[in-house]
């Protein structure tokens, strides 16, 4: 019998309530699948910060490595500790340490969720660059609080990086409907961007199947909005893909039904699964956050460990969920009736 390990990280607000939510499901499915997944959790969050002065203890990535995978809820509480030291003391150091350089984030309409688009189907799949670009963290300040105070922070693209994250676009895009839009700025921007074009360009020749695209970063927000259907694979740099795949969520419905997965695709370390919405902290404490987002990232946690089957089986309860006009409204219904209905959709 197969068996994983798997490292819980509710995080903050909403994040442990999404995380209870998808732990319930997975659960629940593995035991009908014949599989065992063990959970351990790790509190660290910015109330872990708090109490120690940091997000997670010095040897916390090495912990995590030793794991199948990682399930996150969500990182922030911004009353009590600013976004940039939370997110620079968990997230982003697990995405880079762990070279989860492919963050993949699915935008389509479960059945029975409407859209604020007059679009009634597409189906985008949004590959993110997750390791450098413009969140390589490179820079500094000088002249701190004085008239002449200076911030530079600097993107790195590298090649090995751009070109694995547009092969790992190609890739995705031969598995799907074989078109592949690659998003740039590269009429403003005419280093960094002109060079991941032609890397565009260079793979193209590799995957004459594919049907590669080029497109600016402005004129990609149009066409989500005016002409989604017309896309399939989206592929970006990290800060453009952070920006198009909130929209995707907007257009899917809204951030509660927005899954990811930060995937190591050498499987050299583990990869992370998480919900786009974040720690939520308006309506933390209500338990009325909508776990679908975490479910369905729970589900490309599946697929990752290559339990396609379980995988199909989480995904096909949630669409009857929905289907069935639960969670279509936005905190109408309570967490865990979503979850129960999820529950009893998966027998
Ligand atoms: C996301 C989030 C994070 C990101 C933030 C919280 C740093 O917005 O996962 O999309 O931009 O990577
Ligand atoms: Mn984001």
């Amino acid at each position: 019998m197969n068996s994983y390990s798997i490292a819980l990280i509710p995080g903050d607000g909403v994040g442990k309530d999404v995380t209870d939510a998808v732990w319930q499901v997975l659960s629940t499915v593995a035991k009908g699948a014949g599989f065992t997944l063990t959970g351990i959790t790790f509190p660290w969050s910015c109330a872990f910060y708090k109490e120690t002065g940091a997000m997670m203890p010095a040897d916390g990535i090495e912990t995590l490595r030793r794991f199948d995978a990682i399930l996150l809820g969500a990182v922030g509480w911004p009353a009590e500790v600013p976004d940039a030291v939370s997110l620079h003391g968990l997230l982003l150091p697990i995405r880079k340490a762990f070279v989860q350089y492919a963050n993949i984030r699915p935008h389509r309409l479960l059945p029975g969720v409407k859209s604020p688009l007059r679009a009634e189907s597409f189906d985008i799949l949004c590959v993110r660059e997750n390791t450098e670009g413009e969140y390589s963290g490179a820079g500094g300040r000088v002249h701190q609080g004085t008239a002449d105070e200076v911030a530079v922070e600097t993107s790195i693209f590298t090649r090995a990086a751009v070109e694995r994250i547009l092969r790992f676009g190609f890739e995705q895009a031969r598995q799907r409907r074989g078109k592949l839009a690659s998003v740039t700025k590269s009429n403003a921007q005419k280093y960094s961007m002109v060079f991941w074009d032609e890397i565009t360009r260079e793979l193209a020749a590799e995957y004459q199947d594919v049907e590669v695209t080029s497109y600016h970063i402005d004129a990609m927000t149009a066409r989500m909005v005016m002409a989604p259907e017309s896309l399939d694979v989206i592929v970006a740099s990290n800060l453009f893909g952070d920006i198009l795949s909130d929209l995707g969520a907007a257009i899917q419905g809204g951030l509660g039904f927005a899954a990811s997965a930060n995937i190591n695709p050498d499987r050299s370390a583990p990869s992370m699964f998480e919900p786009v919405h974040g720690s939520a902290p308006d309506i933390a404490h209500l338990g009325i956050a909508n776990p679908i987002a975490a479910i369905w990232s729970g589900a490309m946690l599946l697929e990752h460990l290559r339990e396609k089957a379980a995988a199909r089986t989480v995904m096909d309860a949630l669409e009857k969920t929905t289907a069935a006009g639960i969670c279509t409204v936005p905190g109408k219904e309570k967490t865990q009736t979503i979850t129960a209905a999820v529950l009893a959709a998966l027998h």
